[in-house]
């Protein structure tokens, strides 16, 4: 797609965000420590089931250094009902790490947070962009269906190189100013509007116009997500027989 209309896409995109954005916690103090605990408990639990955690961790954790001096035990309760508890420990060893290495603040820094256990892509774009204003990109699940649906592309998001095939893209429209409010206007987007599973609310999104899945009908097509059947394994013992020709009769298994 044109960089212009790459452009284009970004203005309307954070011209509707501002106008629509959901009101949640980590928005209204986008602290580095509020966007990394909010980013990784968003990883694998819905919006409103981590509200009441995030309240709940915040009260007494209130900041990386408490968070590193935890003990395990209460760490883990506070993380119970979450599951997926290795992203607790990881932010537990992250917090740790913080402490010793940057005196107790996260690192401005893409690389530096993508160096931290437990951050990947997309939450080193998430935090570099909404905490430090970074203009990186953030690429999850969502924002590759928007962008599969925009640009008509056909690249199996289920496969190895998507994240990074989708993040060029993305790249290429992240504004200089206010690049956390774009990364979220296209999470929210993808949240609120260009939904999975179901017809996508097109006549409320703001860049139909730019949409080649919209314009050729193709929305429900995209993302391309090719399952993979796992390669089954089996151990077996075989005997060979062979006869004096060389030639092999019989195999039994
Ligand atoms: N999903 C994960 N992080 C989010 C964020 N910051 N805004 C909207 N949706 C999200």
């Amino acid at each position: 797609m044109e960089q212009v209309v790459l452009h284009d896409c970004a203005d309307k995109l954070l011209e509707w965000y501002r106008a629509n954005y959901r009101e949640f916690p980590w928005r209204e103090e986008p602290t580095p420590y509020h966007v990394w605990l909010s980013e990784i408990m968003l990883q694998q639990t819905r919006i409103e089931a981590a509200m009441p955690y995030y309240f709940r961790f915040l009260q007494e954790v209130p900041d990386i250094p408490t968070l590193a001096a935890l003990p395990e035990d209460r760490l883990l309760k506070l993380w119970e009902g979450l599951g997926y508890y290795s992203r607790a420990r990881n932010l537990q060893k992250a917090a740790r790490i913080v402490c010793d290495q940057y005196d107790g603040e996260l690192p401005a820094d893409y690389d530096a947070l993508l160096a931290l256990p437990g951050i990947g892509d997309y939450a080193a774009g998430a935090i570099a962009s909404i905490a430090f204003a970074i203009p990186v990109s953030a690429v999850d699940g969502n924002v590759m269906r928007v962008l599969a649906r925009l640009c008509g592309d056909d690249t199996d998001v289920l496969s190895s190189r998507a994240k990074r095939h989708f993040a060029t893209i993305a790249d290429r429209m992240v504004p200089s100013s206010d690049p956390g409010a774009f990364n979220q206007a296209l999470m929210e987007l993808g949240e609120t509007v260009c939904l999975p599973n179901t017809a996508p609310r097109c006549d409320a999104c703001p860049i139909r116009e730019h949409c080649t899945a919209y314009a050729e009908g193709t929305t429900l097509e995209l993302p391309v997500r090719i399952k993979r059947t796992k390669r089954r394994v089996e151990h077996r013992t075989v005997a060979l027989v062979v006869d004096r020709s060389g030639c092999v009769p019989r195999v039994r298994s």
